[in-house]
């Protein structure tokens, strides 16, 4: 991008920007309020689609199939018609989510009008913590979490689902979501999950602007949450560990802190080592406003994924929420003034070396945790293992492993936050190897040899996943675009 150039352009454009923005060009078009009346807790889009025909005709479209070849690390429901299974793609990831839901069908993102339908499809392990599963895929959470209380949280997710009136059972994120009907202003509609979360974090909702709500209404479903067990392992809550952060500051050191220390969120055994452990979704919001870039300088996650768009005269909001990389960089053009070519090639450059180092950090701390099986079938056998080398392991293999897993379940391979991307994965690294060493120190002077290379049994974790008996597909696996994977796993000197 030729710096030199873009600021006074950027200055010119970002200024526009806010003209449209605070003058009525967008809301006089469509955003003053329609003639057509939309009832309190009205939730069919067709029935908002009747005020808003604009913005409902763009929102259907998320059900539709992407351009293909556009985007090269998200090809979720892209027209080349193919279901890219995450665990193919990132092999390592089979092996460390083996013995739970996503070790068995872990699918890359598709458009908002299919959440709740993709559901349905997955395997049933995937939703085995119950109607809590529901909370970020139906547009009635809200409404079911206040009349059911507890029993919409452990009830079985089927069973929770069939609450919902029939018509909408596979209905996604809808207009009720993210506005108020009254006067279209957007909205956070999960105040038992975000509303909290923000507490937390001391941010008074009544101080969030207009610019910040155009994230925080994706920050409802686009964040990482953890599900709390009672004893029976039934689910009775969720909740954002967002203890001890700030806003604009979610620390990754912080959220492993707090899921970590509570023990009711342990989810899942991970099979390979054993233990019970919490687990991370989608941290989009919290990556992004870790000051990012575009962060500090105001960008909201609508300008980059909702730009403004013509509706026949009218300019409207694109409601087809989907990687601007297959809007053709539409959305960047509005501050940037490189060319779709440049700014495609700043975007993976980004994603290629963000997706090496993602392969390093889940390789090394895959390696730990054949080790860790190592070591248990070694005390299995009645060999005596060395504890503090053993224990000191353990933790250094579980930062590891919490620092892996937050940066292979952001959605954007790194492009939301680039440096604080490859800093997480360089500790995640720089733990896993460290753990590598206690293990084989403790291994070796137990009496057991470590092969330099340990071989990881990928195809053991890949090959018939669930009760659709999924296959690893070895023409998915996205490798190190640099080959520095290849030279390590090499046993050539
Ligand atoms: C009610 C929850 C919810 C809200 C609110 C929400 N999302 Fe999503 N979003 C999801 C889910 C769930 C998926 C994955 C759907 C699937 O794979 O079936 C998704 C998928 C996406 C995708 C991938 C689309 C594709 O074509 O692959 C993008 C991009 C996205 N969301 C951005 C946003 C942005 C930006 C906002 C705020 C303006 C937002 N989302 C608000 C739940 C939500
Ligand atoms: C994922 C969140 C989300 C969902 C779901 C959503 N919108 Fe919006 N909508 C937005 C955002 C963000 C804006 C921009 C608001 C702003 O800049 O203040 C917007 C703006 C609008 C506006 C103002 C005019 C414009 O185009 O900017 C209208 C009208 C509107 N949406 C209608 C709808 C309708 C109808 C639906 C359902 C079919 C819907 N929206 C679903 C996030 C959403
Ligand atoms: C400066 C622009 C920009 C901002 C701001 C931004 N994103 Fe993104 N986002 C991207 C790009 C670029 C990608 C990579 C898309 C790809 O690889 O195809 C992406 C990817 C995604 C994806 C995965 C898309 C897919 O097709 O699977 C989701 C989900 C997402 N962003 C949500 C968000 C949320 C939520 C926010 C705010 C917290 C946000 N984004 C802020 C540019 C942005
Ligand atoms: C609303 C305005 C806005 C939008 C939309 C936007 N950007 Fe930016 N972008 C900025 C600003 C401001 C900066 C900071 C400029 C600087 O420091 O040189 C920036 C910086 C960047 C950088 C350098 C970041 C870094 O970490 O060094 C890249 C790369 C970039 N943008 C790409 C994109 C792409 C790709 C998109 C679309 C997906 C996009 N931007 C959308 C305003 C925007």
């Amino acid at each position: 991008m030729k710096k030199r150039y873009i600021w006074p352009l950027m200055l010119i454009t970002i200024s526009a920007i806010g003209f449209w923005r605070s003058t009525p060009t967008i809301a006089a078009d469509a955003a003053s309020p329609s003639s057509v009346k939309i009832a309190d807790g009205e939730i069919d889009p067709g029935e908002w689609g009747k005020a808003y025909p604009a913005q409902y005709e763009s929102w259907k479209q998320t059900g539709e199939m992407t351009p293909a070849g556009k985007s090269k690390y998200k090809k979720g429901l892209d027209a080349d018609g193919i279901t890219y299974d995450k665990l193919s793609e990132y092999p390592y990831m089979a092996l460390l989510f083996n013995g739970w839901g996503f070790g068995v069908e872990y699918n890359e993102p598709q458009g908002h009008a299919r959440m709740l339908s993709d559901q349905v499809m997955i395997d049933p392990s995937r939703v085995g913590a119950g109607g809590v599963c529901l909370t970020c895929k139906t547009p009635y959470a809200s409404r079911l979490e206040k009349e059911k209380g507890i029993d919409y949280y452990s009830k079985p997710w089927d069973e929770v689902r069939h609450m919902i009136p029939e018509k909408h059972q596979e209905l996604g994120v809808a207009c009720i979501d993210c506005h108020d009907n009254r006067d279209m202003s957007l909205k956070i509609s999960r105040g038992f999950t975000l509303g909290k979360a923000l507490e937390t974090i001391k941010k008074d909702q009544a101080t969030l602007t207009r610019q910040e709500m155009r994230s925080i209404v994706c920050a409802q479903c686009h964040v990482t949450y953890n599900i709390n067990k009672n004893a029976d392992k039934k689910s009775v809550g969720v909740y954002f560990p967002w203890q001890g952060s700030s806003w604009g500051d979610i620390s990754v050191e912080n959220i492993i802190k707090q899921i970590r220390n509570d023990q009711t969120v342990g989810e899942w055994t991970q099979k390979v080592t054993g233990y019970k452990m919490p687990f991370m979704r989608h941290p989009e919001f919290e990556l992004f406003s870790r000051n990012s870039v575009h962060w500090l300088a105001g960008v909201a996650c609508a300008d980059c994924h909702m730009p403004p768009t013509k509706a026949g005269e009218a300019t409207v909001t694109d409601h087809r929420v989907m990687s601007p990389l297959k809007n053709n960089l539409r959305a960047c053009e509005q501050c940037h003034s490189a060319t779709e070519e440049e700014l495609r090639t700043q975007i993976f450059t980004i994603q290629d070396r963000t997706v090496s180092m993602m392969i390093r950090s889940g390789n090394a701390t895959a390696v730990a945790a054949k080790l860790i099986e190592k070591v248990h079938a070694a005390q299995a056998s009645g060999k005596e293992i060395d504890k503090a080398l053993y224990e000191k392991a353990k933790d250094f293999y579980m930062e590891a492993f919490f620092r892996s897993l937050f940066v292979g379940a952001e959605n954007s391979t790194g492009f939301h936050n680039p440096t604080e991307a490859m800093r997480i994965l360089g500790d995640s690294t720089a733990f896993a190897m460290k753990a590598e060493a206690l293990l084989r120190q403790a291994l070796t002077k137990a009496g057991i040899e470590v092969p330099i290379i340990v071989d990881l049994e990928l195809a053991k974790y890949l090959d018939n996943r669930g009760a659709k008996k999924l296959m690893g597909q070895p023409g998915m696996e996205i490798k190190d675009p640099f080959g520095v994977q290849e030279k390590l796993i090499s046993d050539k000197p």
